[in-house]
């Protein structure tokens, strides 16, 4: 049987791609759209994981058993997606040890949304409203993209963002029928978490260099800017609903083409954060590094107890 050139391997995958197939792990696929899906699912794994941070700031400090309860509940959620993703991130025969070494080391990136402070309770409510909802315009999407690992998790994951979305839109309603004071808090939530929101869709199509490779291959469905718009478009609607006004001028319905238009965003706050000078990347990764290391003991006994499982006994 005549060897295929590697032109005509890529030529078939693309077809397939076109032909709406999805891809599995054992499937040929250019080392390209591998190192991509690489790239990409790791740094989401990456983002669930250090997204525990912020919110796990205020376990502690919910107003309410209730509120406690659910927060609990949201945080294991997102480290819950962080192992799942990682696991289909190893289907791509990368190491788990490895992609941890990356994030712990500063190597690898993760959302820039989770280098800003949680200042207040109001931000557990903008959380789950914004960072989750616009979570929710993008894994939707990802639920469709050929990668069948990567869109089979998506749909587990929506499911609970689900559920965080509208706890964090709960409290921000509950926070809006108040008093005063905490009417100005959720609405000094709002100033502060609206634009960083936005930024986490990346950044603009035409300083998107992975984009490219990642629509023609259907692992992205669409591109930055028209999942931006649409989280605007869904969210701005649920913003008046509860009295809460978004921290843009600009922000205005536009009849003609049926979405919001929308002020100016700060690319270079977003490089600043991307690049590693944010409010709280130092912290985010110092308290990675704290509890892996904290964390060690329970890895070192899960592989004793696997080993004995297996018969083999680990050397004293
Ligand atoms: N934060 C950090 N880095 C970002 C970023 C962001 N918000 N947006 C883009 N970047 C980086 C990219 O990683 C890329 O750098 P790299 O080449 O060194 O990796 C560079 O900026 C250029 O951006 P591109 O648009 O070319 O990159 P992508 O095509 O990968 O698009 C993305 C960026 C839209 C974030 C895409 O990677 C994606 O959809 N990822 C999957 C979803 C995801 O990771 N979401 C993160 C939030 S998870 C979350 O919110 C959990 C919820 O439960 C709270």
């Amino acid at each position: 049987m005549s060897v295929k050139s590697e032109q005509q391997l890529e030529l078939e995958f693309q077809q397939r791609i076109d032909k709406g197939e999805v891809i599995e792990p054992k499937d040929w696929m250019p080392e390209r759209y591998r190192k991509q899906l690489i790239r990409m699912m790791s740094q989401h794994a990456h983002s669930e994981v250090v997204g525990m941070l912020p919110e796990g700031n205020w376990i502690t400090r919910a107003p309410s058993l209730r509120r406690k309860c659910v927060l609990l509940a949201k945080v294991q959620d997102e480290g819950g997606h962080g192992l799942y993703i990682y696991s289909g991130t190893e289907t791509l025969g990368v190491s788990r040890d490895q992609l941890v070494e990356e994030l712990n080391s500063g190597k690898a990136k993760y959302s820039s949304i989770f280098n800003y402070p949680t200042l207040s309770w109001a931000d557990i409510g903008a959380i789950g409203w914004l960072v989750d909802g616009a979570a929710i315009v993008n894994q939707t999407v990802l639920a469709k993209c050929s990668y069948g690992p990567y869109a089979r998790a998506m749909v587990r994951i929506c499911k609970e963002e689900n559920f965080h979305h509208k706890q964090g839109y709960e409290i921000l309603a509950t926070l809006m029928k108040g008093n005063e004071e905490q009417r100005a808090m959720a609405q000094d939530s709002i100033n502060r978490w609206w634009w960083p929101s936005l930024m986490m869709f990346g950044p603009s199509d035409k300083d998107s260099p992975n984009s490219a490779d990642l629509l023609r291959w259907k692992v992205k469905r669409y591109s930055n800017d028209e999942l931006r718009q649409r989280f605007i478009d869904r969210t701005v609607p649920q913003a008046m609903n509860i009295g809460l006004t978004l921290p843009d001028p600009d922000l205005k319905w536009n009849e003609e083409t049926q979405h919001y238009d929308f002020g100016p965003i700060n690319w270079e706050e977003f490089f600043q954060v991307i690049n590693g000078h944010g409010i709280c990347n130092k912290e985010r990764l110092k308290a990675r590094k704290k509890a892996h290391s904290e964390g060690a003991w329970v890895r070192e006994a899960a592989t004793a107890y696997a080993h004995k499982k297996a018969g083999k006994m680990i050397a004293a």
